[in-house]
């Protein structure tokens, strides 16, 4: 395989990640499924949100995108040949509950049904996310995740769920992210439904812990298997020693990180955020922690950088930005490649919150991928050092005690990514959106050899 930066990795210890450790591939529906009305679903907020000019990069919606409604069948003989052992892929709310809540369309229903049966016919276990953003346009309508009523439309939501599927599916996550749903969808507005409110921040993220627990505790009565929540950490580095940065950099950590997890596992929220939010930040009523603690069976961490922060009296409400590293290696979403950042992170967690069962639901990056050769290969070689070295820092964080479990790539598939459009590419496997062909890139066949020889070729020099 190609090193991708010219230089040479030496040959590290042996790697060996034990034979009952995951790897898989994660997409959410949004980016991949296309067909956003197929057998009487429901409208969500991130079709709206498309539709609204200048939202998306390059003026683009999901309404194809990988047309994975309807090409799930190959995309999962595509994960075989991969060798892929799991897939963690989310619901649609609007498909199962076109209004969000009230009644079920059995047709949206039947399908991840029969996702979920594929995918076990290949021996490939399904991971469902339940809320990955995509929320029924019905129940913003009503509010979304302002209306403290939304704990118990998810929890409704979450039990149909698990009635259909708890027989089949292993592992859940009920919510994705929720930072980036508070940060982009209500204060920032650069994601659904773009919003931008001080003050209806801090209730959303409130609602949002709230409807996991909720559904946590539905899950109890009903499923078999294990439950959690996906979170988004990001380890920030003061900019300087000085006070200002030092003080500044607390906030960022304490307004991504500590955020939701103090919330979860503490039974409170961090200090800084009343500082942050001020006069916009509400009274909770302190029996709701007793609900956003219901115990989970794991934490899902998405990793993909860290960040360096400095003060910024400007930067509204957390006084802090991110600055650029002079000589470091940044993705196409400006993201700096920091592998070892994940391991101190792993340690972190299991310093302030316990030793939990761990899975990392998401890493990868996003770079401008070569055309396809007409051979049919994509070769991405910055791609197959990044999954290189971030498999590296996992093994050796593992090796340091963290209850990793297992792994998983963002993405199976080159996709919708959001407000960028179709400008950033994060697939193993390159998709032509003008033809659908699907082209596994290089780093698809290195992640294959990896989950093969359960991580020893990445001990193996880059450059043989
Ligand atoms: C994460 C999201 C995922 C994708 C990656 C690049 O924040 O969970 O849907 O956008 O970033």
């Amino acid at each position: 395989m190609n090193g991708g930066r010219g230089r040479r990795t030496p040959a590290g210890a042996a790697v060996q990640f034990p034979a009952d450790f995951v790897w898989g591939a994660a997409t959410s529906a949004y980016q991949v499924e296309g067909s956003p009305f197929a057998d009487g679903a429901g409208m969500s907020i991130w079709h709206r949100f498309s539709r609204t000019p200048g939202r998306i990069a390059d003026g683009s919606n999901a309404d194809v995108a990988c047309d994975q409604y309807r090409r799930y069948r190959d995309d999962i003989a595509l994960m075989r040949e991969l060798e892929l052992q799991a897939y963690r892929f989310s619901i649609a709310w609007a498909r199962v509950l076109p209004a969000g809540r009230g009644p079920v369309n059995t047709a949206g229903l039947d399908h991840y049904s029969r996702l979920v049966d594929a995918l076990l016919e290949h021996g490939i276990q399904p991971c469902v996310t339940l809320y990955h953003w995509d929320l029924p346009a019905a129940l913003d309508d009503r509010g979304g995740w302002v209306n403290p009523d939304i704990a118990g439309w998810f929890a409704d939501y979450a039990t149909v769920m698990f009635r259909a599927l708890g027989d089949r599916v292993p592992l859940w996550s009920t919510l994705n992210e929720p930072w980036v749903v508070v940060d982009g969808g209500y204060l920032h507005g650069v994601h659904a439904p773009g919003h931008r409110s001080v003050f209806e921040a801090p209730l959303a993220a409130h609602n949002l812990l709230r409807a996991h627990g909720a559904a946590v505790q539905a899950y109890r009565s009903l499923g078999r298997g294990q439950i959690g929540i996906v979170v988004n950490l990001e380890p920030k580095d003061a900019a300087s020693d000085s006070a200002a940065d030092r003080a500044a950099t607390a906030r960022a950590d304490a307004s991504m990180n500590r955020y939701y997890l103090d919330a979860l596992f503490r039974g409170e929220y961090p200090a800084e955020l009343a500082g942050i939010f001020g006069a916009a930040w509400p009274d909770f009523a302190p029996g709701d922690f007793a609900l956003i603690g219901a115990p989970i069976d794991f934490l899902g961490i998405n990793y993909y950088t860290r960040s360096v922060v400095q003060d910024d009296p400007a930067a509204f409400p957390v006084r802090a930005r991110a600055v650029r590293q002079a000589g470091a290696v940044y993705t196409e979403t400006g993201w700096e490649v920091h592998p070892s950042s994940l391991i101190r992170l792993l340690d972190w967690v299991k310093e302030r919150y316990g030793d939990l069962p761990l899975y990392i639901t998401e890493n990868g990056a996003a770079f401008r991928d070569p055309p396809t050769a007409p051979g049919g290969r994509v070769d991405d070689p910055q791609r197959v050092e990044y999954y290189r070295e971030h498999l590296r820092a996992l093994h050796t964080a593992r090796a340091r005690g963290a209850n990793v479990r297992g792994y998983f790539a963002w993405s199976l598939l080159d996709n919708m990514e959001w407000a960028c459009g179709y400008t950033k590419r994060f697939g193993l496997v390159h998709v032509d959106f003008a033809t659908q062909l699907r082209t596994p890139k290089s780093s698809a066949f290195f992640y294959r050899d990896v989950i093969r020889s359960r991580g020893a070729v990445l001990g193996a020099p880059s450059h043989p």
